[in-house]
């Protein structure tokens, strides 16, 4: 990373957008959001309106000469280009501004190669790298020669590949193939495992930088990777998650979902994504301070339908309430199910919340009964009131007649040391039964 920065990568961004798109600004922060995560330097940012494609640039060719004029003036080494190009448009460009271009997918593929922790994610960059590149190797590289160095683009295989012919590439793509096969056989035994013991499984998802991983280190102990850069995760991670009324279920972090996340990748992500996939609840993560989120909600739920989780059961955590000014609170339909939780990840205000949405949803059953408690309760009736229990209450002199409507599982591990209270809570859960 420091390496990098120190060798530097200077870049001139080009926007292009179409009339009546929306929030261009939105996208161009993003953007340059994007190009800082992969550890370059934002020299200009130019934004190229494009209503009708140009074959030889895909932007106009007047664009492109304002375009290698500031690049020329800022002594870039580097022209991002926030849209997919084909190889041929990456070529011409290439010639015409006399710099290395890269288009969207080459810098996402650039930021997963250098996030990717496990071995199964590094094969799977490995691989899109090369089949990225495969349908680049027909050019002519020496028009760069002079200028080649700097860090994105030629990351990973690039380098090396560059001077490798098609065969031997082709060789390794059908290496790695076979090795990310092997490993996905394992994750899935390690899954279908994991199963058996019937745990229930949750997987954090949402748009880049949403505070998964903020999130998923608070719900747990040890130490993931978080930092303000986009993808700070790549590979799912998992871990145990414990204290729910439920019992124990597993938690799994995965990669931060983002528009426009190049078709291909999405496909040679769907490993990486399977965890979201086969879990029995998305923790759904919006950061409730950005404007934009209900969009960016949306973003995640297009991704999520194609690798195949449409279907999987969603709790909604609106997260950064410090920044966005809420308070923290359980909203519930109409049946009473927690559908969404605000909470800050990073202050731990509303925590509490989540875990015990978390042991509802996951904990399944309802207890509705009434419940009769002696004035010596108190402890229990108190444990049981913050724990939203009560669902109505009157007291007279021989205690409280109380109604009770909570999942079993939020009821059953209340019953604290206390015989008499344990005993009343047996009761109640056998009368429920
Ligand atoms: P990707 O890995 O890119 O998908 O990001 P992520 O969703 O895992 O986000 P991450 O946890 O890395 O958090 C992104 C940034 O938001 C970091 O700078 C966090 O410190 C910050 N953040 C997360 N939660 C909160 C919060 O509750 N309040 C505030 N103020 N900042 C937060």
């Amino acid at each position: 990373m420091f390496d990098r920065q120190k060798k530097g990568d200077r870049a001139v961004l080009v926007l292009p957008h179409s009339r009546g798109e929306g929030d261009t600004a939105r996208r161009a922060e993003e953007f340059a959001e994007l190009v800082k995560s992969a550890g370059a330097e934002v020299l200009a940012v130019i934004s190229a309106r494009v209503e009708d494609p140009n074959p030889r640039y895909y932007i106009g060719s007047g664009k492109a000469n304002e375009v290698a004029e500031a690049a020329r003036a800022l002594d870039a080494d580097l022209v991002l280009v926030d849209h997919l190009l084909t190889p041929v448009q990456e070529r011409n460009l290439e010639k015409h501004l006399g710099v290395r271009v890269v288009d969207r997918a080459g810098l996402i593929l650039d930021i997963f190669a250098q996030r990717a922790r496990s071995h199964e994610g590094k094969l799977e960059v490995e691989l899109a790298q090369l089949k990225h590149l495969a349908t680049r190797l027909v050019r002519g590289w020496t028009h760069l020669d002079a200028q080649r160095g700097g860090a994105i683009g030629n990351r990973g295989p690039g380098e090396t590949q560059l001077e490798t012919d098609r065969r031997l590439l082709g060789e390794r793509v059908k290496q790695l193939t076979k090795r990310l096969e092997k490993v996905q056989v394992q994750r899935g035994q390690q899954r279908r495992a994991r199963m058996r013991n019937t745990v229930p499984r949750v997987a954090l998802v949402g748009y880049t930088n949403a505070g998964k991983s903020t999130l998923f280190n608070a719900l747990t102990t040890g130490d993931v990777f978080a930092a303000d850069l986009l993808f700070a995760t790549l590979d799912p991670t998992v871990r145990k998650l414990e204290d729910l009324s439920c019992g124990p279920a597993v938690i799994a972090d995965t990669v931060g979902f983002i528009r426009e996340l190049p078709h291909d990748l999405v496909a040679a992500f769907r490993a990486t994504l399977a965890e979201a996939r086969d879990a029995d609840l998305l923790l759904h993560v919006s950061d409730a301070a950005d404007e934009e989120r209900e969009r960016l909600h949306r973003v995640v739920d297009n991704v999520l339908e194609e690798i195949d989780a449409g279907d999987v059961p969603q709790l909604r955590v609106m997260n950064k309430i410090d920044l966005a000014g809420a308070e923290p609170r359980i909203e519930r339909d109409a049946s009473g199910k927690p559908v969404r939780v605000w909470l800050s990840a990073a202050t731990g205000v509303g925590l509490d919340l989540l875990r015990q949405a978390l042991g509802e949803l996951l904990g399944g059953e309802r207890v509705r009964s009434p419940l009769h408690l002696p004035l010596s309760a108190g402890r229990l009736h108190a444990r049981l009131k913050a724990a939203g229990a009560i669902s109505g209450e009157s007291i007279d002199e021989h205690g409280w007649q109380l109604h009770i409507d909570a999942p079993r599982s939020v009821i059953a591990p209340l019953g604290g040391g206390d015989p008499v209270e344990a005993k009343l809570l047996q009761e109640l859960l056998a009368v429920a039964e």
